[in-house]
């Protein structure tokens, strides 16, 4: 096991002092994103000590250490997964040839694309996140927005430390961008759509990081095969911190049910927000728009990039070698669906093209599970929450801008825009979850609408003090 040199100025597993150059270029690039934490972080609770977990070693155990911390001393660095001895290259033309410890030269734009798109989502939901602190249900959950923000912001580093490393100039340029780039910014936004919108609301949060951390693990996961070993070793260690993220999502999500459940049994009635808890059917909108929004992500159901970066070994499937085909994928055959005229049917497609649709769905069926956790709550009150269908509220790929209710129906534009209440957030809606979000302060106390967590943090209790000034 390698241990994490935490006395170092930049805490690594990654042997950074026997590097000069590489430590001088990332000790540069240090002071710019604690500029960028302090501007673009968390907007309160920046002296306030968080108990956070940091990362202190990757092997089985102990790569979580608990103690409390203020965010901007927060030991932010670099930790690759332990080497797999004698890896080979798992898919594509170069299956079983040995893995590669530098770019090879005619895949480096290709690579380095990767890995900007990827790094750029991860200070994008910190800054889309920033005032949440405000109006924290608890500070059992103040403390998790916290360690989901300081970890996103790890991610960062581990995506710079691969430019920095392996890209030479034009890589530092790549990583200074990544610092300049805001979500939301007029002039000079993040890359993908759905990292530009704002997340004004906790119910929003839990739904962000159930479906949109989400994406983060199934790109992760499907870069954590590549056959350039630095990038798949950096990805599969973030995804044992990506797996915290979608737990706050799931347990969020779950939480607010079961508070609208009891509310419900309690008054004997579906409507509860009299009773200050929220709607199954807003709760639904919500739903609808988070996860429509995280299907875009995936991009266009059949896309030739995929094909290459798949052939050239660079980006895998999800769970690539527990798959019984031959990883290469010339002769196979998938549906995908498409448009005819005005019904929605499916066509074969060379397997290769549609790994983006090959991801989406395997996606959409982890999806799944936490919408059947969350309806065996429901259950008990008489009704449940559904994945929309794949082709409602989508702006990428062959449903872009289609009337397609969440039942899979096209209809015609006027009756999807007469029915659009009924399926997104209303700015009634938008506006009673915005009248909920007011802070809690004190240990243990939860908001009205949400449902205190089964267990606290790391073996503490739920109205430990996880945040203290
Ligand atoms: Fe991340
Ligand atoms: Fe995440």
């Amino acid at each position: 096991m390698t241990s994490v040199d935490l006395d170092e100025k930049i805490p690594n597993n990654v042997g950074l002092s026997s590097d000069r150059k590489l430590q001088r270029a990332l000790e540069r690039w240090q002071p710019l994103f604690l500029d960028w934490w302090r501007e673009m972080g968390p907007v309160e609770h920046q002296n306030h000590e968080v108990y956070l977990r940091t990362a202190v070693s990757v092997g089985r155990d102990g790569w979580a250490n608990f103690d409390f911390v203020k965010m901007p001393d927060y030991r932010w660095g670099i930790f690759l997964a332990e080497p797999e001895p004698d890896r080979t290259v798992g898919f594509g033309d170069r299956r079983g040839e040995p893995v590669w410890q530098e770019v090879p030269g005619e895949l480096r734009s290709g690579l380095r694309r990767l890995i900007v798109v990827q790094g750029d989502t991860e200070p994008a939901s910190v800054e889309q996140q920033r005032h949440l602190c405000r109006t924290a249900p608890s500070i059992y959950d103040l403390r998790n927005l916290f360690q989901i923000n300081v970890e996103e912001a790890r991610h960062l580093w581990a995506m710079v430390y691969l430019l920095h490393a392996y890209f030479g100039r034009d890589g530092r340029d790549e990583a200074d961008m990544l610092l300049e780039r805001h979500s939301g910014s007029p002039d000079n936004p993040r890359i993908l759509g759905a990292f530009n919108e704002p997340t004004p609301d906790w119910l929003s949060f839990f739904f962000f990081t159930y479906f949109t951390d989400r994406d983060g693990k199934f790109q992760l996961a499907s870069l954590a095969e590549s056959g350039f070993d630095p990038l798949a070793r950096t990805c599969q260690f973030m995804l044992k911190e990506e797996a915290y993220h979608m737990f706050v999502g799931a347990g969020g999500v779950g939480r607010v049910v079961q508070r609208t459940a009891d509310l419900m049994r309690q008054h004997d009635t579906s409507d509860v927000s009299p009773h200050g808890g929220i709607n199954v059917d807003t709760l639904q909108r919500y739903l609808n728009l988070h996860y429509s929004v995280s299907l875009d992500l995936f991009g266009a159901e059949t896309s030739t990039n995929a094909a290459n970066y798949y052939a050239a070994g660079l980006k895998g499937r999800y769970q690539e070698s527990l798959r019984e085909d031959d990883h290469r994928l010339h002769d196979a055959e998938t549906s995908v669906p498409v448009m005819v005229g005005d019904t929605i049917t499916e066509r074969q497609v060379p397997s290769l093209t549609a790994l983006n649709a090959i991801l989406r769905d395997d996606y959409a069926a982890d999806c799944q599970k936490g919408v059947e956790r969350w309806n065996r709550i429901l259950e008990e009150v008489g009704t449940s929450l559904t994945l929309p269908h794949t082709g409602f509220h989508r702006a990428v790929g062959v449903f872009a801008g289609a009337p397609i209710t969440p039942e899979g129906t096209l209809v015609d534009r006027d009756r999807f825009e007469a029915q659009r209440h009924r399926w997104l957030p209303t700015a009634h809606d938008r506006e009673y979850i915005a009248s909920l979000m007011t802070g809690v302060s004190e240990p243990g106390r939860m908001a009205g609408w949400i449902a205190a967590p089964s267990a606290g943090i790391h073996q503490r209790p739920v109205d430990f003090e996880y945040v203290r000034s």
